[in-house]
């Protein structure tokens, strides 16, 4: 979830490129950099951190040009730095490539390149691209461009600028937004609308397979085969806020609606061409270091606390060793039994969170192996962790963590794969059939976000109650905690979560006529046990809404409410089930008229203990 945007006219393009970034700077990002074409060379100056030290290294020489391109980097291939910042470049300095997303087959593209005697001097999948332009160019820009994206694999928003061709620049989309603003005698670039609204409100919204070519005084639009695309101008009529959340009324809703796209990113490269296996190149265990451990320790605060309980499930279930899930508050002050023979798997959106960087610090200490799965390459976190898995969510923006939590959720199951195909814990055929259930997910969360008004109207009816209590077995009680916690934290409902079970230990005693309860009945294996459950709920007259797989036929016949998921193996059915839990708080918290991207008395970041 980089920022990309690109000028060219008759101003000084630096200007608007500075602009343009600030704009997007609310998406949040760890380095920048601008390039200019200034006639004989392409002037070009990056800088790690904030926009400030960009402007700073520009001080006093910022190029005459008037086409140009600029980028605000989050890191995903390489840690933030000068060198990994974007713009990239090929050999001699003739093309220039700015990039978002992810080039999934970077790793060979760049051998193959480096034994042709290129020489890379980033760890970027991106340089490749301008690598790559740099081989196929034989005289014709837009062709060259072409020959490339038929190379390359992958999510992407590309603008490309080259020293041969002043008069123009070329972009091309796939998976990644792009829009072309187009002004008079001038026309602009950028990944996200905030960046051009002040100079025009014309676009065109680029579609993926498609290629811009942008000129001064013109766009065309063509396809990969090279097609005229006949493209509608969209007026945009946001303002500057409402365009800076897509659309959006919120970021946390634009989050929740980016979840399909977020965990297709977080898998993606990371299962092999067949679907017959796990890749997870950022680490290098064998069965010798599996058997090795005799202790699994998942520790973490709040929503990434909850993905970790998910994650034990996972793990046992499919690897069959013993994991523990601990708050790392309490880890750290506890003395945890941790040694050599100790794997500790730290989980943190932010990489910031002051406990969880203690508890990894307590756990090396102890002689502990250790994982971090973030979200923040560079993060604390993932710089102290001896490995380190990436969920590739994009900036979250929200306090309330969506979009990290599912990628989270993906990441465990990958990771619980992983260890099962290396352990040989698992059958090909078994893993097979899990990857393939995998795969569905991105679609399948779509779907689940398309059923959203029968939420809305629960959330209309039930918003002003002071108490809900969410129920659940199994992995349907990791996601009764976690969309309490959504509830509470944003709507200041005062929300609880029960495992199913434990009703009749004490919390029945709370249930009482025109309650609300959320009752997940997803897990096959406990399914008997949740329905008498929640018929002993239903019968002391509690409003219950069930959550259910597509295809069940029971639950409806007790319940008034059921929002159904698509169907899936019921240890992926925690990554359908959050969604609607997630839209439930959301809209809980609109009818309450509470601040939502904002809830009082939290923080993004908690580097406070
Ligand atoms: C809840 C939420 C928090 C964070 C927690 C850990 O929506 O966002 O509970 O999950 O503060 O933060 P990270 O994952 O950054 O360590």
């Amino acid at each position: 979830m980089c920022g990309i945007v690109g000028y060219i006219g008759g101003k000084r393009a630096v200007d608007f490129l500075l602009d343009g970034l600030t704009k997007l700077e609310y998406r949040g990002y760890d380095s920048a950099g601008v390039a200019v074409n200034c006639g004989d060379n392409i002037f070009i100056e990056k800088s790690v951190g904030r926009l400030d030290s960009l402007k700073e290294k520009l001080k006093n020489r910022l190029p005459a040009g008037t086409v140009g391109i600029g980028h605000t980097r989050w890191a995903t291939h390489g840690r933030p730095s000068d060198l990994n910042a974007h713009p990239h470049t090929d050999c001699h300095g003739n093309f220039v490539v700015v990039h978002n997303g992810i080039i999934e087959n970077f790793m060979p593209l760049k051998e193959e390149l480096i034994a042709r005697g290129h020489k890379f001097i980033s760890e970027t999948d991106t340089e490749v691209v301008a690598h790559l332009l740099e081989e196929v160019y034989t005289g014709d820009f837009v062709s060259a461009v072409r020959e490339v994206l038929n190379k390359i694999e992958g999510s992407y928003s590309l603008v490309f600028m080259s020293k041969m061709h002043p008069d123009v620049l070329l972009c091309a989309k796939q998976e990644n937004p792009l829009v072309v603003g187009l002004g008079k005698g001038e026309n602009f670039i950028a990944s996200d609308i905030p960046a051009i609204i002040s100079y025009t409100r014309d676009t065109f919204i680029l579609n993926d397979g498609e290629i811009a070519i942008v000129k001064k005084d013109s766009v065309q639009v063509i396809n990969r085969q090279g097609g005229l695309v006949d493209k509608k101008i969209f007026h945009v009529s946001w303002n500057a806020e409402a365009a800076e959340k897509g659309g959006y009324e919120h970021f946390m809703l634009k989050e929740i609606n980016e979840q399909p796209k977020a965990v297709r990113d977080t898998m993606s490269k990371r299962i092999a061409k067949d679907g017959a296996s796990i890749i997870l190149d950022e680490l290098n265990w064998d069965k010798n270091f599996l058997d090795g451990i005799n202790k699994i320790y998942i520790v973490a605060c709040g929503t990434a606390y909850h993905a970790g309980l998910v994650g034990k499930f996972y793990i046992e279930k499919l690897v069959r060793k013993l994991v523990e899930v601990d708050l790392a508050s309490e880890y750290r002050y506890r003395d945890p039994i941790v040694d050599d023979k100790t794997l500790v798997i730290v989980i943190s959106q932010s990489g910031e969170t002051s406990d969880t960087l203690a508890a990894l610090k307590e756990s090396k200490r102890l002689g502990a192996k250790t994982l971090a799965i973030t979200n923040v390459v560079g993060s604390s976190i993932a710089r102290e962790a001896e490995n380190v898995i990436h969920t590739w969510a994009g900036p979250e923006i929200a306090v309330a963590s969506t979009k990290a939590y599912t990628t989270q959720l993906i990441l465990m199951f990958m990771l619980a794969l992983y260890m099962a195909q290396t352990a040989e814990t698992i059958s090909g055929d078994e893993l097979k059939r899990l990857i393939n259930l995998l795969k569905k997910i991105p679609a399948q969360i779509s779907e689940t976000l398309s059923d959203v008004e029968p939420i809305k109207t629960f959330a209309r009816q039930y918003g002003f109650n002071e108490d809900v209590f969410y129920i659940g077995r199994s992995l349907d009680y990791c996601v009764a905690l976690e969309g309490a916690l959504k509830l509470k934290e944003i709507s200041y409902i005062h929300a609880e979560a029960y495992a199913s079970g434990e009703l009749k230990h004490g919390t029945l005693a709370l249930i009482v006529e025109g309650v609300p309860v959320i009752a997940l009945a997803t897990q096959k294996s406990v399914y008997d046990k949740t329905l008498s459950n929640i018929k002993e709920v239903k019968a002391r007259d509690a409003i219950v809404i069930g959550i259910a797989a597509a295809g069940d036929t029971e639950l409806e016949k007790y319940l008034d409410h059921v929002i159904f998921v698509p169907e899936t193996d019921e240890l992926l059915i925690p990554l359908l089930t959050v969604v609607p839990l997630q839209l439930l708080a959301y809209y809980a918290a609109i009818t309450r008229g509470c601040d939502v991207d904002k809830p009082r008395n939290l923080a993004k970041s908690v580097t406070v203990e």
